[in-house]
């Protein structure tokens, strides 16, 4: 496919599977971060049941990047009697280090780890609340995002919530085939507090909210 980024016409595909998007997204992130807070937020609000009655509610934001909604998603499932845990992993270094800096006030009740997620042994020792994935790379990406998807599951708690959102319908979609076995849709569809699409990169377009069998 040949889109357009900031007057650039380029393959699509190959720019995913270069990995350039990962700067990409690091500039796009920076640029309209508050608005993207404040979007994100509105659609927790919209699709996100907090109602979770866990006293140490851990939650995992695999591919996080910069996490720009680590703070949102802290406070949206933070009541006065409960601690939440967030901890975000990605494999990029330089998003891995804008993050731990961006949160270093929050202790240890945030944690961003520069590593593989397709193993996930080696650092979630306990069960994950709420699996969070922003942009799945789950269509492009030969197979690696399909095993990341497994190693999420496995250490996902029954009963549990999972949140993704993407770029594509057609990512949702795909999304969906796979947890469709093991998870009970709660929300599939188009984010209404999304950016209008401008360009290829708006944001969090599409949304699945679901719950672990
Ligand atoms: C499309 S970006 C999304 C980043 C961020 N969640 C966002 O919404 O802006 C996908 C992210 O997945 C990360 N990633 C890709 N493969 C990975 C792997 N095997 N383990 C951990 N992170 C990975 C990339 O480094 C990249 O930051």
């Amino acid at each position: 496919m040949i889109i357009d980024i900031a007057g650039k016409v380029v393959n699509l595909e190959a720019v995913l599977l270069q990995g350039i998007v990962q700067g990409a997204e690091l500039e796009r992130d920076l640029f309209c971060r508050d608005e993207e807070i404040s979007r994100y937020n509105q659609m927790l609000q919209m699709y996100v049941s907090c109602d979770l009655s866990v006293d140490n509610l851990n939650i995992l934001n695999i591919g996080c990047g910069i996490c720009l909604e680590a703070t949102v998603l802290y406070n949206h499932f933070k009541k006065a009697d409960n601690s939440v845990r967030l901890v975000g992993i990605d494999m990029h270094v330089e998003a891995i280090e804008y993050a731990q800096q961006q949160y270093v006030s929050f202790g240890e009740n945030m944690n961003f780890v520069c590593g593989d997620a397709r193993e996930l042994d080696w650092f979630v020792h306990d069960f994950v609340d709420i699996v969070v994935m922003s942009h799945p790379e789950i269509v492009y990406s030969n197979g690696t995002w399909k095993k990341i998807v497994s190693e999420a599951m496995k250490v996902h708690v029954a009963g549990g919530l999972w949140l993704n959102t993407f770029y594509f319908e057609r990512e949702m979609d795909t999304m969906h085939k796979i947890i469709a076995p093991d998870y009970e849709i709660i929300f599939k569809g188009k984010n209404e507090h999304a950016r209008e699409v401008v360009s290829f990169f708006c944001p969090h377009q599409y949304v699945i909210v679901a719950r672990k069998k």
